[in-house]
């Protein structure tokens, strides 16, 4: 099986033994807590999980600066993005100070994680700055990233932590949420050696579908793993129990039985397109991926990224940086002259007239009115799902 990032063992940070658990959550109720950002939440989760091996907790300044500029740490680690705790004001807490981190996004707060808090660093806005441009490929606070990224304070608590619970996403994705050691675990029992992962924030529609299909085909794979994020996202896409209905109905009709796993990790979604490429890429093969479909616009938002730059980034890597693949898709969709899902690319003689191309906008609109996309778009199962939320919307 293919190794994880950074070690030859995955080495999540949740805390597995129920004792152990226990006693930790005793001791947090007598310790300083703060109640962190979405975000900061969000990577205690992906530490707890193992899909942030390897490391140990939340970066200090010197890494994190050294990761948004060079994709590696001060030891030479690559890794695409900051792993932070970022927070207004640090009050009483110092370097070694240990504390409890609450969860913003559970009623009552309940505490998350514990942290050993190493070092505590102030941020400079030109750092600040500096690290937004080169994650996100911008400054502008209309970025949902962007604007997340710097709604948290500028400093930096940085230590190992030990998780106690994955926040929201196990009581409320109980059948979706795994964490990196249990879709490694279930790789294995289906005793898979080539694995596709496909990352999605929307449901999936005809071109999503035949994209994993061409994926495994072409690569030969004996499984794929559709990996959903759970976490946050921009106002106006679609929730994620919506989606994860209208994913898993698409996978119970269109694909051989036990030839795909329907999950999903708990982490907010950045839209930082070729960096976020980066990282979905390296925290797949820590869940045991061989491969990672990277398509058109990859973790975009708006117009702030190329069509194909979340593919590009992958060239600029050094050799051996990583061991997961990336399988790089062109723009996909019904050929009406073919009959059949193509890449573009590979049907030359085709005018744009040739295709079946509906925007977002669009595509929403006619659901809204209760206007089921052409089955070349959607698949009608799939499109009744997203029908019946887009009408709930309007009341
Ligand atoms: S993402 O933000 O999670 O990347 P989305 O769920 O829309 O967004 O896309 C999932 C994956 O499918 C990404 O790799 C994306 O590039 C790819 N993709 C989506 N639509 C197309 C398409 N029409 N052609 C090629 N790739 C696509």
């Amino acid at each position: 099986m293919i190794k994880p990032h950074g070690s030859d063992e995955l080495n999540p940070l949740f805390v597995y033994d129920p004792a152990e658990n226990e006693a930790l959550q005793k001791e947090a109720e007598g310790l300083p807590s703060i109640v962190v950002s979405s975000a900061t939440a969000a990577n205690a989760v992906m530490l707890g999980g193992g899909y942030f091996n390897p490391f140990t907790g939340y970066m200090n300044k010197a890494d994190a600066l050294s990761v948004a500029e060079k994709m590696h740490t001060t030891d030479g680690l690559f890794w695409p993005t900051p792993i932070m705790n970022l927070v207004e004001n640090a009050g009483d807490i110092k370097a070694g100070s240990r504390i409890a981190l609450k969860d913003p996004n559970v009623e009552g707060n309940p505490v998350l994680a514990v942290m050993d808090v190493e070092g505590v660093e102030q941020i400079s806005d030109d750092e600040m700055a500096a690290m937004t441009e080169q994650v996100y490929g911008t400054t502008d606070p209309e970025h949902p990233g962007v604007a997340a990224f710097n709604a948290q304070g500028k400093v930096a608590l940085s230590g190992p932590i030990k998780v106690l619970n994955f926040s929201y996403f196990q009581s409320e994705f109980p059948d979706t949420f795994r964490t990196a050691v249990e879709i490694r675990n279930e790789i294995k029992e289906h005793g898979w050696q080539k694995v596709v992962a496909f990352q999605t924030r929307n449901p999936m529609h005809r071109a999503h579908e035949e994209l994993c299909h061409m994926a495994m085909e072409r690569l030969g794979a004996d499984g794929l793993v559709i990996h959903m994020l759970l976490g946050k996202l921009k106002p106006g896409d679609i929730p994620a129990p919506v989606r994860d209905a209208a994913i898993r109905k698409m996978v119970e009709l269109y694909f051989p039985p036990n030839s795909a796993i329907v999950t999903g990790y708990g982490f907010d979604m950045l839209y930082a397109g070729p960096r976020e490429a980066v990282l979905h890429a390296v925290f797949r093969q820590n869940m045991g991926a061989t491969h990672l479909i990277v398509g058109r616009d990859h973790a975009g938002v708006g117009d702030y990224y190329t069509d194909f730059g979340a593919q590009e980034i992958f060239d600029t890597i050094p050799e051996g940086a990583m061991e997961i693949e990336i399988f790089k898709a062109d723009h996909t969709a019904y050929s009406k002259k073919l009959d059949k899902v193509v890449m573009m690319r590979e049907a030359p003689d085709h005018t744009k007239e040739d295709f079946v191309l509906l925007s977002g906008t669009k595509v929403r609109e006619m659901l809204g009115k209760g206007i089921a996309p052409p089955p070349e778009f959607s698949r009608p199962e799939v499109a009744k799902i997203l029908m019946d939320y887009y009408q709930s919307l309007n009341g």
